[in-house]
């Protein structure tokens, strides 16, 4: 019986061709919480009030009750294994897009080239009334913080409500169409269009690969139940020693 991560590791190496999907998850042992699994986001927040652009147009100082201090702490989370393996990853050739629903930067941190970043980034705050952009973690106080106009910072991120960038989401499309191997990290795939981008890639052929600490998408053809930090880790470690046979 082949450990599921030597599994994964030989189905890579013979595929490459590999697009990425991450979720909260990946980003969970950097300290950052996730949402939905234990001691999440919207356990305690109901994102519905915190995290809709409706609410945020009348009273924008719930959102920022929420994200404030993680954008003011911007720059002190650091990306963690899994993130760094899955640049190794492109280097050698085998991860060609990340495709990411988290709003951390982590993978730009980690040295990820192409990542594509469906729900927006929280380093970016724009003025809704001037555009000024500022960046994080450089932002005025206050809650909410105002721009030098007078106007209301909003990081560019999507929130509830809202449509994705339009953009972003037809790199996603093409990059999950046309891939061998999706490596779906970290996400409980319950939001969409994210979550419906392992089924385009099964449905053109693709190989699904989930990681995560439960299994969140029951097509997977393999699953490393795992953190995704150790289970990154090990899958590159049997990928360099493969390579060098
Ligand atoms: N390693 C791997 N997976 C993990 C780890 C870990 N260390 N810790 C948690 N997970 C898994 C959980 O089991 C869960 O399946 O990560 C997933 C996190 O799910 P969510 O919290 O729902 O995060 P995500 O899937 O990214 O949410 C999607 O929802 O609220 C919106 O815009 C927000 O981008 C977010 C979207």
């Amino acid at each position: 019986m082949t450990a599921p991560y030597i599994e994964v590791a030989e189905l890579l190496l013979r595929l490459k061709n590999c697009v990425v999907l991450t979720g909260a998850g990946i980003s969970a042992e950097s300290g950052i919480p996730t949402f939905r699994s234990k001691g999440g986001l919207w356990e305690k927040y109901d994102p519905t009030v915190y995290a809709s652009i409706e609410v945020f147009r009348k009273d924008p100082s719930k959102y920022w009750q929420i994200r404030g201090d993680f954008i003011r702490d911007y720059d002190s989370y650091e990306p963690n294994a899994a993130h760094r393996a899955l640049v190794e990853l492109e280097n050698l050739g085998i991860v060609r897009q990340v495709i990411t629903q988290n709003i951390d930067g982590l993978h730009r941190k980690a040295g990820s080239r192409r990542v594509v970043e469906i729900h927006g980034s929280l380093r970016e705050i724009i003025c809704q009334q001037c555009g000024r952009t500022y960046l994080a973690p450089n932002i005025p106080e206050g809650n909410p913080p105002h721009c030098a106009c007078g106007g209301v910072l909003k990081p560019n991120t999507v929130l509830f409500g809202e449509q994705l960038p339009p953009e972003a989401l037809e790199v996603a499309i093409r990059e999950s169409s046309t891939c061998r191997v999706m490596l779906v990290i970290g996400t409980s795939a319950v939001v969409y269009p994210a979550a419906h981008l392992p089924v385009v890639a099964k449905q053109h052929g693709a190989k699904i690969v989930e990681i995560n600490i439960e299994t969140a998408f029951p097509d997977a053809d393999h699953v490393v139940l795992e953190k995704a930090g150790t289970a990154m880790a090990r899958i590159l470690e049997a990928i360099t020693s493969r390579r060098t046979d």
